[in-house]
């Protein structure tokens, strides 16, 4: 079988062309977080998802990175070893000098995680080594709310990273630009693919979804039917926490699950069904698809073995409530969960009143210091 390796996909190597140089600067952007209608939940390596997935790109949960550059002095040359196990070499390579403040902050554990991420796209993005980076980032959401911010932190950076290729390359065509920039930020958290661009985005290869890749994620190619313009996510904050296992962990754990095989076969059929349910603005079939994948995802939590639960027994009650309201009233409202026992809560902006009185009224309590945060639909990453 033909091993994908992390070079895999030329067109992304970073070609010098010595036409322009660049001393020093900064670039910023603000990329969104994104909500996966069809999970993501198992993965090869490097960073290559076991099945597609759809997400709704967010509006108000985003994270805004600064990174300023200056060229080097001395950069420092280290050897090692590089590559996957069918690939392994040992290059001679620069270390690259950077720190990273988090609401002016210094983050000691992030530069570990990041140092990690550009050793991982070194190749892709030679240029790198020959700068001290700067990295100043800042997230919308409270940092301990139990949002991840892998998501969005990771392709705000791959963002600004692509913005210094820009600058050193002019010429780059804006697709190319954007399609590296969500091939880089996979590479340092999967779901990252999809934090590039909105408003609809599909990850991994699907046979109904042109130009559909394992490498980045694509716009969804269809008109999406009016009943989903402007879709509501309440996030309800159940658990602040950190969580308890890692999502590195549970894709890890996917390797010889017992279901794995059929749950990669289901992601890609409900990926056909919720395409057709998003063009025709079936808000029933939407609604069936999206909390069965909500409850597949954690059902394979609780099936791999050593099993685990990220529900919390609120996380239970506001899923009752919301059948037990949708029931009473045939309103258009569902949940849906990420790895954690936080709840999104989705409906469309028509019955955004009726529903968000049921929210503050009946939901709010379940959650952690009463803590929620209202989001929408969003259009992407923007360079500010
Ligand atoms: O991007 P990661 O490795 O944190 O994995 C995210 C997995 C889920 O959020 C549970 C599902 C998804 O598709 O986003």
């Amino acid at each position: 079988m033909h091993k994908i390796t992390i070079l895999n996909g030329n067109e992304f190597i970073y070609k010098s062309n010595n036409s322009k140089i660049l001393e020093d600067g900064s670039f910023t952007w603000k990329a969104p977080s994104n909500i996966a209608l069809v999970k993501y939940w198992g993965k090869r390596e490097y960073q290559l998802p076991e099945n597609p997935s759809i997400s709704f790109t967010l509006s108000n949960c985003f994270t805004e990175t600064t990174l300023e550059f200056k060229k080097s002095q001395k950069p420092a040359e280290v050897s090692e070893l590089y590559g996957d196990n069918d690939f392994k070499q040992t290059l001679t390579r620069k270390e690259s000098v950077f720190e990273i403040f988090l609401d002016g902050k210094r983050k000691l554990e992030f530069e570990e995680k990041v140092g990690l991420f550009i050793k991982r796209i070194s190749q892709l993005v030679s240029f790198i080594y020959d700068y001290d980076l700067v990295i100043n980032t800042h997230n919308s959401f409270p940092h301990s709310s139990g949002i991840a911010s892998s998501a969005s932190g990771m392709a705000a950076l791959a963002l600004c990273i692509m913005s210094m290729e820009k600058a050193l390359n002019p010429s780059i065509p804006e697709e190319l630009f954007y399609k590296k920039a969500s091939f880089l930020a996979r590479l340092g958290s999967g779901s990252a693919a999809r934090s590039i661009k909105g408003e609809l985005v599909v990850w991994g290869e699907h046979r109904e979804i042109i130009a559909s890749s394992d490498l980045y994620g694509v716009e969804f190619p269809h008109k999406v039917h009016d009943n989903f313009k402007n879709y509501q996510d309440t996030i309800l904050l159940v658990d602040e926490g950190e969580k308890q296992v890692s999502s590195t962990v549970g894709h890890n754990l996917m390797y010889g699950h017992p279901f794995a095989k059929k749950r990669f076969e289901q992601a890609n059929e409900n990926l056909s069904k919720i395409s057709t349910a998003l063009k025709n603005g079936d808000l029933k079939s939407f609604i069936n698809i999206v909390e069965s994948e909500a409850l597949t995802l954690h059902a394979m939590m609780m099936t791999s073995n050593p099993y685990f639960i990220l529900m919390k027994p609120n996380t239970l009650e506001i899923m009752n409530k919301i059948w037990q309201f949708r029931n009473e009233t045939n309103a258009n409202i569902c949940f849906t969960l990420d790895a954690g026992a936080n709840v999104h809560v989705l409906y469309p902006e028509k019955e955004k009143e009726t529903i968000n009185n049921f929210i503050i009224s009946e939901l709010i309590k379940y959650c952690e210091n009463k803590n929620y945060i209202n989001d929408r639909i969003g259009f992407g990453a923007k360079q500010i």
